[in-house]
């Protein structure tokens, strides 16, 4: 079959195009899983999944346009794209820590370190419990500082603010009102005693682990 040149170049086009793109997409991780979680309707969970799925959505668009973006529009998308990526990567950091259904292992590495760092682990879980009611939206991540493994419990406003440079999220908590409002309206304390009961230890404390490793 004889093949023209312009279809030849329309192939190329093409195939650039989605390399362009592909190179660069995150895809929209599955935590359906979840539903039926206590203390969280079906009905919340699935719509903060959506909007989950808004920030990988955003966060592709914004890195394809920036590769063909300057000036003001440049540096517009690049001051948006941290808002957006921060909070792709915190739902999946937040969603992945939930679903548990066993209490912290005493005897765990992360246990003890709560311990040295806070005093006790009930003192770690009121200074999280206090920073999870602060007024405003964000988010609450107890960090490992990856230097020397201390951890902190820190309040990042909305999305992008508050983070710590080189450190490890090792537990991450979701206090936007749509995290809780549809379930607690103003309530926020019930949410934060739910979030509780659903912890999912074995992921914070593998995480905490992997802070870790830049000591092996
Ligand atoms: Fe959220």
């Amino acid at each position: 079959m004889k093949v023209g040149k312009s279809m030849i170049w329309l192939t190329i086009l093409t195939l650039g195009a989605l390399a362009s793109i592909t190179g660069e997409e995150y895809k929209e991780k599955d935590f359906s899983y979840l539903i039926g979680m206590k203390g969280f309707s079906d009905k919340m969970l699935k719509m903060h999944f959506s909007l989950y799925a808004g920030y990988v959505k955003n966060t592709n668009l914004i890195l394809n346009d920036l590769q063909k973006s300057d000036g003001y529009v440049f540096g517009a998308l690049k001051r948006r794209l941290g808002w957006e990526m921060d909070g792709m990567l915190l739902h999946e950091y937040y969603f992945e820590n939930l679903g548990g259904k066993t209490p912290i292992d005493p005897d765990s590495g992360l246990y003890k370190q709560l311990k040295q760092d806070f005093g006790s682990y009930d003192s770690w879980e009121k200074d999280f419990k206090a920073t999870a009611l602060i007024r405003g939206i964000g988010w609450v991540v107890l960090y490992q500082d990856r230097q020397n493994g201390t951890l902190y419990n820190m309040w990042i406003n909305e999305h992008d603010l508050g983070h710590l440079t080189n450190a490890q999220p090792v537990l991450v908590m979701d206090v936007w009102e749509h995290a809780y409002m549809p379930d607690y309206g103003i309530d926020r304390s019930a949410y934060v005693n739910a979030f509780f009961d659903n912890i999912n230890w074995g992921v914070v404390q593998n995480r905490y682990n992997g802070g870790l490793s830049w000591k092996k």
